[in-house]
């Protein structure tokens, strides 16, 4: 069995009291917490190689370009991907899925092509297909979420039909819902289909594992920072001869091949992706949260996970005026709830001030909330470090709010 207990020592923000008490941190699906050695890595490399990469001939900055070329090695193994070449180095999710909407999208779709997204994405897999249609003239298609808070394949199934699709975009595991969809099956139809499927692996990359390979998909975005990782770094993972046709997204220093006053012709993949200076540091933080992530049990963690969400499903659904969203059959540890008579904001400043840390609100995912039928929820989402107790204190807390709330009723 996965041993949280000694696996929440790794991780210093965790040993602290918030409000007079010892922090429960449940806003895992908005970001995790970093261990030990990834903080550590950091500072070691701003405190000995700290250089620009890939343009001077020094050797810090041979160091520094070893180091985070390691990285992307690692991350290639790790997600699965044919060759480091597949992988690019971004900011994060949402700039992994406008690359490719500007990249690729503002290059290959015509007036009428149909874009396919589903109604649980967040902004970050909507907002950027907006604009990409906006631009293009290309169409946007939705595939409706069921009442048990999965994705309706026949639905799907029925979009494709007309051969219009040319991309299919899709999150692997619902931040709302916990919903883990099948995205190999429906990358499968996307191809039958004669589109592309783009996976958002935000929330999944952090908890299962990974490989792009059996996934079958074209495109797999995700954050360095839901990951154990530092913020301001993502992944994006594509097939080469795809990243091949695409063009650049930003244009910059490091992306080219030769500049002319009037025009320029592209470095080779993956730099063609990597304008300007990156995030180094982050890159290589990045790389220390993968290699914590390869030492530990990987399907210890998830079954760990998932008997915490169990727990605290059951936990919940005892209490009297809670709504639970989501009843998909595979799902992580992702848990959305309404309190009747508590708006979801008072309810995180009431376990705030008990040093419990949730979110609230419409989590970056209006358009799912207007389908559930509210303007907001309140989310408890899981990590490694998570202990039953936590979630005792969570349910022993949403009682103590509803009394507080609703004086006594
Ligand atoms: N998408 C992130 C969340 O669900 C920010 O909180």
């Amino acid at each position: 069995m996965w041993d949280a207990e000694t696996a929440r020592r790794d991780f210093p923000v965790l040993q602290q009291t918030v409000r007079g008490r010892p922090l429960v941190y449940l806003d895992n699906a908005a970001t995790s917490q970093k261990p030990a050695e990834v903080i550590q890595t950091v500072c070691e490399y701003y405190g000995t190689c700290n250089a620009n990469v890939h343009r001077a001939f020094h050797y810090l900055a041979e160091e520094a370009t070893r180091r985070y070329e390691d990285v992307r090695r690692r991350a290639a193994t790790f997600f699965g991907a044919a060759t480091p070449r597949e992988v690019v180095f971004t900011r994060g999710t949402t700039e992994s899925i406008n690359l490719v909407a500007w990249g690729w999208g503002r290059k290959f779709l015509r007036p009428d092509d149909a874009i396919v997204l589903t109604e649980m994405e967040h902004h970050s897999n909507l907002v950027p297909w907006q604009l990409i249609a906006a631009a293009t003239g290309a169409r946007l298609r939705f595939v409706p979420v069921t009442p048990e808070g999965t994705l309706d394949l026949d639905a799907l199934d029925r979009l494709l039909a007309d051969g219009r699709v040319r991309m299919v975009a899709v999150t692997h595991a619902s931040n709302v819902l916990g919903t883990v969809n099948p995205v190999a099956e429906i990358a499968r139809r996307a191809h039958r289909a004669g589109a592309l499927c783009l996976v958002d692996g935000a929330q999944s990359a952090p908890h299962l594992p990974i490989s792009v390979r059996d996934l079958d998909c074209d495109f797999y975005a995700c954050s360095g920072h839901k990951m154990y990782g530092p913020t301001g770094v993502g992944l994006l993972i594509g097939r080469t001869p795809i990243l091949e046709a695409m063009n650049p997204f930003m244009g910059g220093g490091e992306m080219i091949d030769r500049v002319e006053l009037e025009h320029s012709t592209w470095a080779e993949i993956p730099h063609k992706f990597e304008a300007g200076t990156p995030n180094i540091s982050a890159v290589i933080g990045l790389g220390a949260a993968i290699a914590y992530l390869e030492r530990a049990d990987r399907a210890a963690i998830l079954a760990w996970e998932e008997h915490l969400t169990d727990a605290a499903l059951q936990a919940l659904a005892a209490l009297p005026g809670v709504r639970l969203f989501g009843s998909a059959p595979q799902r992580l540890g992702v848990i959305s709830f309404t309190v009747d008579g508590v708006h979801p904001h008072d309810l995180a400043q009431f376990l705030d001030g008990e040093g419990i840390a949730i979110r609230a609100g419409h989590l970056c995912c209006q358009p799912l909330m207007r389908r559930l039928g509210v303007p907001a929820v309140s989310r408890a989402s899981l990590a490694l470090y998570n202990m039953p107790a936590d979630l005792d204190r969570l349910v022993a807390a949403i009682g103590r709010a509803r009394t507080y709330f609703c004086h006594g009723t």
